[in-house]
């Protein structure tokens, strides 16, 4: 499969205004890429996106793709969708149309644009309750939210059609760093703990302190999506993208607490369909990708903070 000269190195890149997308296009811009950028702007903020991004503003669930996005690109990277576990019980429908219909969508648009790999945002919420031991990719997939479902439904469609778009589906854990949103007190643990500990010195939990979670730094994910551009042995595999560390939510607490003095940590009901604990078996990702995501949780934190505190 060829692309045309002028898209030999033309990505598409979804969600670039959100977190993970916008650090992302930034990256591949460095690396030499083109990048057209995709978002709807419905989580994501038009200050997010990187200088030198092509940006195409649509929903991608409701729009015919092929009239709005090149004819030929070299690959996909797609970023767009709900992120929260707990939203995803707000409007289930709107979850699914956004997390997997829109990933439907894209595939139908790589197929016909040649697109010769499709790198997919999958999350650990896949997998739902499992035993306390690091999670392997071949574990059943049992998700416990809406959003899981629709991650596990997107990869479905992935393997559907690896034949005529091969896939690499990265099944990121805990993402967290800078330029996590911080005024959105629904989705990810760090920011939103770090958020109420620099505006309030009052963290609520929701839930148990026993819970466990592996939170891997934004920088190490980065590395990983551009590596997963790149290796072909990554080709129609779903890989863990974590630490491996186990980290307990009473530890997470004790390192931001001393990271931002004087907080103080209330508890309220837990969130439906939350994973009790999770952490990543890596051994995938090392055989494949060849990295190893080296950032400690207490490096990355005091990382995340001295952003903020400069911002
Ligand atoms: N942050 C994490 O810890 C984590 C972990 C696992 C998986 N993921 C997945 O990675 C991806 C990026 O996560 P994030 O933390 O950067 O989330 P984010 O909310 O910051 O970014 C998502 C972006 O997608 C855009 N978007 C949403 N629906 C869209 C649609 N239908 N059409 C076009 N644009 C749309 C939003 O406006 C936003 O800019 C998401 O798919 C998320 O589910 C994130």
């Amino acid at each position: 499969m060829t692309v045309s000269r002028d898209n030999q190195r033309l990505l598409v890149v979804t969600g670039v205004g959100g977190f993970i997308g916008s650090s992302l296009a930034g990256r591949l811009l460095v690396d030499g890429y083109r990048v057209l950028g995709v978002d709807d702007f419905s989580s994501g903020k038009r200050s997010n996106v990187p200088l030198g991004i092509d940006l195409v503003e649509a929903n991608l669930a409701s729009t015919a793709l092929s009239d709005i996005l090149p004819s030929r690109a070299l690959a996909v990277l797609h970023l767009a969708g709900q992120s929260s576990g707990e939203i995803s019980f707000d409007d289930p429908v709107g979850d699914l149309e956004k997390n997997a219909v829109s990933t439907l969508r894209l595939i139908e648009y790589g197929i016909g644009a040649g697109v010769q790999r499709f790198v997919h945002a999958s999350s650990m919420s896949v997998y739902g309750s499992v035993s306390d031991k690091p999670v392997r990719e071949d574990a059943t997939l049992r998700p416990l939210s809406c959003y899981g479902v629709g991650k596990a439904t997107a990869e479905g469609y992935l393997q559907v059609f690896s034949r005529r778009l091969p896939y690499v589906a990265l099944r990121m854990f805990n993402v967290y760093g800078p330029g996590q949103d911080m005024s959105n007190l629904r989705q990810g643990m760090v920011s939103i703990y770090l958020a109420q500990a620099l505006a309030t010195s009052k963290i609520v939990v929701k839930g148990s302190m026993q819970r466990y979670r592996d939170f891997v730094y934004i920088d190490d994910v980065v590395e990983a999506w551009a590596l997963a551009l790149q290796r072909d042995e990554a080709l129609n595999h779903a890989i863990n993208i974590g630490t491996g560390v186990r980290t307990e939510v009473g530890q997470l607490l004790e390192l931001i607490t001393a990271i931002v003095p004087g907080t103080t940590v209330e508890f309220a009901d837990n969130t439906p369909g939350d994973q009790f604990g999770i952490y990543a078996d890596t051994t995938r990702m090392t055989r494949l990708l060849g990295i190893a995501t080296t950032t400690t949780l207490q490096d990355g934190l005091q990382r995340f903070v001295d952003e903020v505190r400069t911002a």
